[in-house]
């Protein structure tokens, strides 16, 4: 089976090209940033080079395949990269493309909380790319995880950094809002069982870990994987909003932006059990699973608070 992975070289990317790899699919990858393959090296995976703004490296990375996994997606935008020309429209190319070829399986990665509330930038643009797979006509699948943690991910490395240089963590409001964070490499393994799944044709899941956490709990969790002992500051919604504001305007890349800031404050959780009873798996716990924030260094702490996620930690 050839399967074509969109977003390859992603957090998530990677991961989904490796599990593909064991399974002994055969695998396309469109890279964006040309050189960004190096992330497999002693394997040679099949490099299409494009970006999903432009049809025609899209219809030739799709030709010849069975299945699409289309993972690409912004979360920040910048320039012309926006919401719209990628979450959006970059789908809708990715879906004619996968049309125009005949791919039998189109398999998109989505986002837990997902809404036609266009006050929600990036969860407006992830429903909008996922009308684009609905109502393609191409048989297909749609996992929306949730939060996604392990190595290289900005949402447990930035509270490790912060809490590893500050006594206080900040927390946004009370920090009671639930959410249940899922492994980066349970998702990928996810994906590559859905591929040659039938029965997941037309299927919409939420898929999510084994636990709901608060945000508070996240934070105590993460400082003892440290072994610190942390309090939490917790800043009023509209105090962190300014701050956010502020540091969006100088930084041209923001630990967060006032999206993803809003973002957190709703709830981001799945069905409970999804995993298990549609992939035969548990997927693993945050805790005990983290050990990764342990190399965060105060060094990488303090830049973490400048608002720069360094590229030892995440190269993408
Ligand atoms: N991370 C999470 O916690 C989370 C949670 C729920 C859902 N998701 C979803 O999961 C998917 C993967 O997320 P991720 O965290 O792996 O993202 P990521 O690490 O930012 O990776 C995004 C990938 O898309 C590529 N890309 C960006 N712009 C492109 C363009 N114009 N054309 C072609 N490729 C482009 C990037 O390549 P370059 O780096 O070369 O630009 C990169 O390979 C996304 O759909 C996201 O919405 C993520």
């Amino acid at each position: 089976m050839l399967v074509l992975v969109t977003g390859a070289t992603g957090f998530l990317g990677r991961r989904v090209v490796r599990e593909l790899e064991e399974r002994h699919h055969t695998v396309r990858c469109l890279v964006h940033t040309p050189g960004r393959e190096r992330l497999f090296p002693g394997r040679t995976p099949d490099i299409y080079y494009g970006s999903v703004t432009d049809t025609e490296p899209l219809a030739e990375a799709a030709h010849g395949v069975d299945v699409v996994i289309h993972l690409v997606a912004i979360i920040r935008q910048r320039g012309r990269a926006t919401f719209e020309s990628i979450n959006h429209l970059g789908t809708a190319n990715v879906v004619a493309a996968a049309k125009q070829n005949g791919v039998k399986h189109f398999v998109h990665v989505s986002a837990n909380g997902v809404t036609n509330d266009i006050n929600f930038r990036y969860l407006y643009s992830k429903w909008q790319g996922e009308q684009e797979v609905i109502n393609s006509g191409l048989p297909y699948t749609i996992l929306r995880p949730t939060l996604m943690f392990g190595p290289g991910d900005e949402f447990l490395n930035t509270l490790a950094g912060l809490a590893r240089i500050f006594p206080l963590v900040p927390v946004v409001g009370p920090g009671r809002i639930r959410y249940q964070p899922i492994a980066v490499e349970d998702v990928a393994r996810c994906l590559a069982l859905s591929v040659d799944r039938q029965d997941l044709k037309g299927k919409i899941l939420d898929i999510g870990g084994p636990d709901q956490i608060s945000y508070n709990e996240i934070v105590s969790i993460v400082a003892r994987t440290l072994g610190k002992k942390r309090w939490r500051l917790h800043v009023p919604f509209w105090l962190m909003h300014l701050a956010t504001l502020a540091f969006q305007l100088v930084q041209p890349r923001p630990a967060v932006t006032v999206d993803q800031l809003r973002m957190l404050g709703i709830r981001n959780v799945g069905e409970p059990g999804i995993v298990d009873q549609t992939f035969g798996f548990t997927p693993r716990t945050v805790e005990g699973n983290i050990d990764f924030v342990r190399s965060v260094t105060a060094a990488d702490g303090w830049k973490i608070a400048m608002g720069i996620m360094p590229a030892r930690i995440r190269d993408h």
